[in-house]
């Protein structure tokens, strides 16, 4: 094998050699991964060495929202580094003073305040320190339903079963049930939802809990778009007792739903607002905790504990300054939602038509098909946190095919960048077509 190339130039199978024996794959037992080689990235697709491309169906980790490669972000970056990469969190440098600004504006109500950290776990670590300080309360309720991240107490927070290998994790979390149930029992309605986590946070005491994290479109636990009324009512239930609402919005957040955040669609203002992926797309890493005046005022004589190197990166902060201007510019918003109203259809055409999908939703452009063995009992294509010989073969048709998003248990997303156009949606649609009459013949 070859060790001293110039960069750029190694074949895939040297990149996935080299990979496997030196680095570590996360959530994977590392025999069993089997990674893409990416050479080169561009708009919705991407490329191995060898040349094969792909439709880009998930944005990576539902974060390259803008599209691969943009050179308008590019350009900002290498200007930033050119001109001050870095500089220490206790000074202060113009990405920082202007992406503060510019996200005040972006927020809802008034969350105008900004702490900077390195992703979306660390910005719900800090988010977590933040409730607590200000309401002197300990327990955080959290759903099942759920990611949060993978440090201590993101994980902690985290309801999947991502986190039961982390366990005790940090004291004080509190999980409650969402109102989906997966596809077989479905949703309950908004007032028995609501019931339950009245009933919860009467059983814990009002008095221990300082805040509830939830995702308002809960993401890689399936795409789940809450009934209206849903997220009103737990901000009501929220300033009943004192709790802080913390709106996890790492993935819905920055178009993907069709607003600038997922709670925008139902104009509710959380106390805590935590971001990163679409923030800079994922071109430089960055996250922040955004948080309302008055949570922040409490700092002014209170001393803020909570520090990083990275914080407030500049280079990050210019990629983020671009990034946002790139929605602005090329109106992805209105793109994800006119787009996401082409998807939906597209989706509900699926479901029509094959016996295998037991459900679809979707909200702009963030969404997922959920497999079935039997369209009467419903009873899931694998199971829960498992997988089947069928959804196996979904995965390696899409892959054989170029299609590349997350097959997980049961289901499968469909979450472009928001710069995709119509021509291309079909496109990808059309291999999915394909894919599901595997599965169709599983079907009772
Ligand atoms: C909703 C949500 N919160 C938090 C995180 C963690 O973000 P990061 O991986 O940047 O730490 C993720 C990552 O997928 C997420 O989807």
């Amino acid at each position: 094998m070859k060790t001293d190339t110039a960069p750029g130039t190694m074949t895939g199978e040297e990149m996935i050699a080299l990979s496997k024996k030196h680095t570590l794959f996360e959530w994977s037992a590392q025999g069993l991964v089997d990674p893409l080689p990416v050479a080169r990235a561009k708009g919705i697709y991407f490329w191995t060495p060898d040349g094969q491309r792909f439709i880009d169906f998930n944005s990576q980790l539902m974060c390259v929202n803008i599209g691969h490669g943009d050179q308008r972000v590019v350009r900002a970056i290498q200007e930033q580094a050119a001109r001050l990469p870095y500089v220490s969190p206790f000074m202060v440098s113009e990405p920082r003073a202007r992406l503060g600004r510019k996200l005040a504006e972006l927020c809802p109500g008034d969350i105008d305040v900004f702490f900077f950290t390195n992703g979306g776990a660390e910005a719900n670590e800090n988010a977590v320190k933040l409730a607590r300080w200000v309401t002197g309360r300990h327990k955080i309720l959290a759903r099942y339903r759920s990611y949060h991240g993978g440090t201590a107490g993101a994980i902690t927070l985290t309801g999947d079963p991502r986190r039961w290998a982390a366990e005790p994790g940090i004291p004080g979390v509190v999980h409650v049930l969402d109102p989906y149930h997966g596809v077989e029992r479905g949703w309950d309605s908004v007032e028995q939802s609501l019931t339950m986590l009245e009933e919860v946070i009467q059983l814990e005491g009002p008095n221990t809990i300082a805040a509830f994290i939830l995702e308002p479109v809960t993401g890689t636990n399936g795409v789940l778009v809450p009934p209206d009324g849903y997220l009103a009512g737990v901000r009501e239930l929220c300033t009943k007792y004192g709790i802080l609402m913390i709106c996890d919005e790492v993935m819905s957040g920055f178009g993907r739903t069709g607003e600038w955040f997922a709670v925008d669609h139902w104009s509710v203002v959380p106390d805590i607002l935590t971001m990163a992926k679409g923030l800079t797309s994922a071109y430089v890493q960055l996250g922040a905790v955004g948080m309302r005046r008055g949570i922040a005022d409490q700092f002014k004589d209170k001393v803020f504990y909570g520090g990083l190197t990275y914080n407030s990166h500049p280079l990050a902060c210019a990629a983020a300054l671009a990034t946002i201007q790139v929605y602005e510019d090329d109106r992805l918003i209105d793109n994800a939602r006119t787009l996401g109203t082409v998807m939906a259809g597209l989706l509900a055409d699926l479901e029509r038509r094959h016996p295998c999908v037991g459900a679809v939703r979707s909200i702009g452009l963030f969404g997922i098909v959920e497999l079935v063995r039997d369209r009467r009992t419903r009873e899931p294509l694998a199971p829960f946190n498992g997988t089947s010989a069928e959804m196996a073969a979904v995965g390696q048709f899409f892959r054989q095919e170029g299609l590349y998003t997350i097959v997980r248990w049961n289901y499968f997303f469909t979450n472009p960048p928001l710069c995709i156009t119509e021509e291309q949606l079909r496109e990808a649609f059309a291999i999915i077509d394909r894919a599901l009459e595997i599965t169709d013949r599983a079907a009772r």
